[in-house]
């Protein structure tokens, strides 16, 4: 049979192998099938990230991560010449905004080759916070000329509060599961990984047809967009927070200095405490503001679920 050969670029970033988990997953489709090439290039940060991380280490990347400070990486290794027909990117908010990877690739001069005018799908892993990190990929595709045409999700399954733990214990442990012997295992969830290769389909025939219009609204469909509206409260207070903590500790030093460690240190002991004691007060309010503001509430999940910028 005779067919053009189409050509996929993943562009991913993990530092525990969830995102590449996720990322197989939905790409089932595609891996394998002669009619397609697909590639994947990891971005590798020139100075190795911890994992687990210390407790000093993971709060003390906050205020270059919230400001969108890039880091030299390691050259690609794919050839940048090549004319793709698809990106899919793949990646983790952190602290609200892209993890400093993958945003440090976005602002270099190969993405702007590589991504110029492409159709673009994002493939994001997280405890469950991810509108900020993509309200800001929106902004750097449209800068990069590319269009975002679908957007996927991958959150952990457990409530606000039970992930607040595991995603610790995740990060800072390196415990994946049954943390204390009693918590669940924190990530993206075999459920979801096993109904993923249904969003590949989808993902295939929009490629075939060269028609990504319909795509997301299938995806929504599909469950891979959830959108909560205790969560999208709760961050918005953290989106609107975070760039003036991170400048506050900026002002007294720069990365992992002497100066600023007194104000990570209190960053790191607030950040948890808030939400812990935030997290059943805004379920309630989230509880009662459909009753209040039902529509208010309505339009911004749909805004979130689709791929057009405000
Ligand atoms: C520094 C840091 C900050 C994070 N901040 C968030 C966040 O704001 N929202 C969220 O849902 N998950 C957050 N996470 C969890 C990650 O999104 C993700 O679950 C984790 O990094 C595992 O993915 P990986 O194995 O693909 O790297 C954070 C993780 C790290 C390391």
């Amino acid at each position: 049979m005779c067919f053009t050969l189409k050509k996929i670029l993943v562009i991913y970033y993990t530092q525990t192998g969830q995102a590449r988990l996720a990322l197989d997953a939905v790409l089932k489709p595609f891996l394998g099938n002669p009619e397609y090439k697909v590639d994947f290039e990891l971005i590798r940060p020139k100075k190795q990230l911890p994992y687990p991380w210390k407790y000093s280490e993971f709060f003390d990347v906050f205020p270059e991560n919230v400001h969108g400070i890039p880091f030299d990486f390691e050259p690609l290794t794919i050839d940048i010449n090549t004319d793709y027909d698809l990106v899919i990117i793949g990646y983790q908010p952190w602290f609200l905004s892209i993890c400093r990877p993958v945003n440090s690739f976005l602002l270099s001069d190969v993405a702007k080759k590589l991504l110029n005018g492409k159709p673009v799908i994002t493939i994001i892993n997280c405890r469950n916070m991810w509108l900020g990190a993509q309200e800001k990929m929106k902004r750097c595709l449209l800068d990069l000329n590319s269009k975002l045409v679908g957007n996927i999700v991958f959150a952990d399954r457990s409530s606000n509060l039970t992930s607040l733990v595991t995603v610790l214990a995740f990060e800072l442990k390196g415990v994946k599961q049954n943390f204390m012997g009693m918590f669940p295992r924190y990530g993206v969830s075999d459920k979801d990984l096993e109904a993923a290769p249904q969003i590949g389909k989808l993902i295939e025939t929009a490629l075939k047809q060269n028609n990504f219009d319909k795509l997301q609204d299938l995806i929504v469909a599909k469950d891979f967009v959830t959108v909560k509206p205790n969560l999208l409260l709760m961050e918005g207070r953290g989106r609107a927070l975070f760039p003036l903590y991170a400048n506050y500790v900026s002002k007294k030093g720069t990365a992992g200095s002497e100066e600023r460690k007194g104000r990570v240190r209190t960053f790191g002991i607030v950040l948890p405490t808030a939400i812990l004691i935030l997290s059943p007060i805004i379920t309630i309010v989230s509880r009662l503001a459909p009753l209040i503001a039902y529509a208010k509430i309505k339009r911004q999940v749909h805004y979130y679920q689709q791929n057009s910028l405000k």
